[in-house]
């Protein structure tokens, strides 16, 4: 039997999300963010939105982060990826706290700084409850022998600073417009500051935001199909936020580094984009997705080049912006487009072949192939921080992962593609956004009624992956 080995020192782990997995107890509720108000809204859910299921009833992380960590000790990671609620560490707004803002000479924002005194102040309004008990399960993750990987920004605001309701119905007249408003870039740069204080010392490899083309291209240009918040139709202000994301980026960056050296970087979702025939329109198409969902933010997070008129040619260098250690990957599925003069938007996107519950298309190879583009664009090393599958019945996940893994070792061992591990999504079933619980993603099932957690099948299959460092044939 042949087996694929993978380097040594190979990241193996699985990613979750602070929003997505923390409440599930009465005692844990956070309410305090602008996903959970969105959720929540009578408005948004009788709009079809979002699910109506409450990111309240979830798997309830917060307290039953020891058996979720256990469960994934028991599978052979040897990396944990989890994020951090900025509203859980400031519920309450940190406006009063005065920052150093610099600017370069376009008058664009390039670092946030705190004196002494302010970073105490920071720490003074801080929710200690939450900062310690954060510290405990970078420990008790770290006390199995897992390290941790730590996304600081994977999408919700607090409210203090977003309004998503009120965006949604008239963003003109809404001041609490998140991403939009140079004041939340301000407050991101205290909050990551105070962040890397505290928790540099547990962290082994930091992911300053996840997924920035999701947040402004799904809430701000898709937000009707999407059911992601504030649900708007607007691409200028889509490519605004997507700005600002880059920005916050390059502050976030700078502040951990304050504290650390370990890597620092952050994670894109570079699908599989094809034609689906050969018109020029649909290639044009193809490519034109492939730069606004990838290219447009990596040239602005790692060199400073900005396109705002979105015609991919760099309009602007930024001076003192451009930072990364890695990049992380986000891969999930193919997406194959057709250019069709009678459709509404000249665009369709076919079905998928091989479905997921979620009716994305099924594609390995695929994985590959984003590395090479990515890896030969931009030469960092990179990092596959999400791959997975809404599988409910568990029936293609175990095929999935083992296809993906073999894909992977080709663009690491074919093609020389530095990738420093693989992150599964996710470790367990967990509140899907817009769609609430229907989508199960878990190597662990949960049973939101109880809370119980059943491994399935598939978790075995991963599980010799990591244990052998390797997949055998
Ligand atoms: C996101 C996760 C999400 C997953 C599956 C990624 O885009 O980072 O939060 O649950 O995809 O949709």
């Amino acid at each position: 039997m042949a087996i694929l080995k993978f380097p040594e020192n190979f990241a193996w782990g699985t990613a979750i999300s602070a929003f997505q997995t923390e409440m599930g107890n009465s005692k844990d509720r956070n309410p305090k963010t602008d996903w959970d108000v969105w959720a929540n809204s009578g408005d948004i859910i009788s709009k079809k939105l979002v699910s109506g299921d409450n990111p309240e009833d979830g798997d309830g992380f917060w307290d039953m982060y020891k058996t979720d960590l256990d469960n994934a000790k028991k599978i052979g990671l040897n990396s944990f990826r989890m994020s951090i609620e900025w509203a859980r560490i400031f519920p309450d707004a940190t406006f009063d706290i005065p920052a150093n803002i610099k600017k370069n000479e376009n008058n664009t924002i390039t670092a946030i700084d705190l004196n002494d005194k302010s970073l105490l102040q920071m720490g003074k309004i801080a929710d200690k409850d939450s900062v310690n008990h954060y510290i405990d399960i970078f420990n008790y993750a770290r006390s199995l022998g897992m390290n941790v990987l730590l996304t600081l920004y994977h999408w919700p605001l607090p409210l203090w600073l977003h309004d998503p309701v009120n965006c949604h119905l008239n963003i003109q007249n809404t001041d609490k417009n998140g991403w939009l408003n140079d004041q939340t870039l301000i407050e991101f740069g205290k909050y990551t500051l105070y962040a890397s204080k505290v928790f540099s010392k547990y962290v082994d490899i930091w992911e300053t935001i996840n997924e920035p083309e999701v947040i402004s291209f799904n809430g701000y240009f898709y937000g009707d199909e999407s059911g992601f918040l504030p649900g708007l139709n607007n691409l200028e202000l889509a490519v605004q936020v997507l700005h600002n994301l880059a920005l916050a980026h390059n502050i976030a960056y700078k502040n951990i580094k304050k504290f650390t050296s370990v890597p620092v970087g952050f994670g894109i979702a570079p699908q599989y984009r094809e034609a689906g025939n050969s018109k020029p329109e649909t290639i044009e198409y193809v490519k034109f997705m492939n730069y606004m969902g990838s290219d447009w933010f990596i040239n602005a997070a790692v060199n400073g080049y900005f396109d705002n008129d979105i015609d991919m040619v760099i309009d602007k260098k930024e001076n003192d912006i451009g930072n990364t250690d890695y990049i992380g990957i986000d891969y999930y599925s193919r997406e194959t487009y057709v250019y069709d003069d009678n459709s509404a938007n000249n665009i369709v996107k076919l079905p998928c072949k091989n479905c997921t519950d979620f009716d994305w298309d099924i594609y390995p190879p695929g994985i590959r192939s984003v590395l090479n583009w990515i890896y030969e664009k931009y030469r960092f090393p990179l990092y596959i921080l999400e791959n997975g599958i809404a599988d409910s019945s568990d029936s293609k996940r175990k095929e999935y992962i083992k296809e993906h893994i073999k894909e992977l070792w080709n663009a690491i061992n074919i093609d020389k593609i530095p990738v420093k591990g693989y992150y599964h999504w996710s470790l367990i079933d967990n509140f899907e956004w817009a769609k609430g619980y229907g989508m199960r993603f878990g190597l662990f099932e949960v049973d939101y009624q109880n809370k119980k957690r059943k491994i399935r099948p598939s978790a075995y299959v991963y599980k010799e992956i990591c244990e052998s460092n390797g997949l055998k044939l």
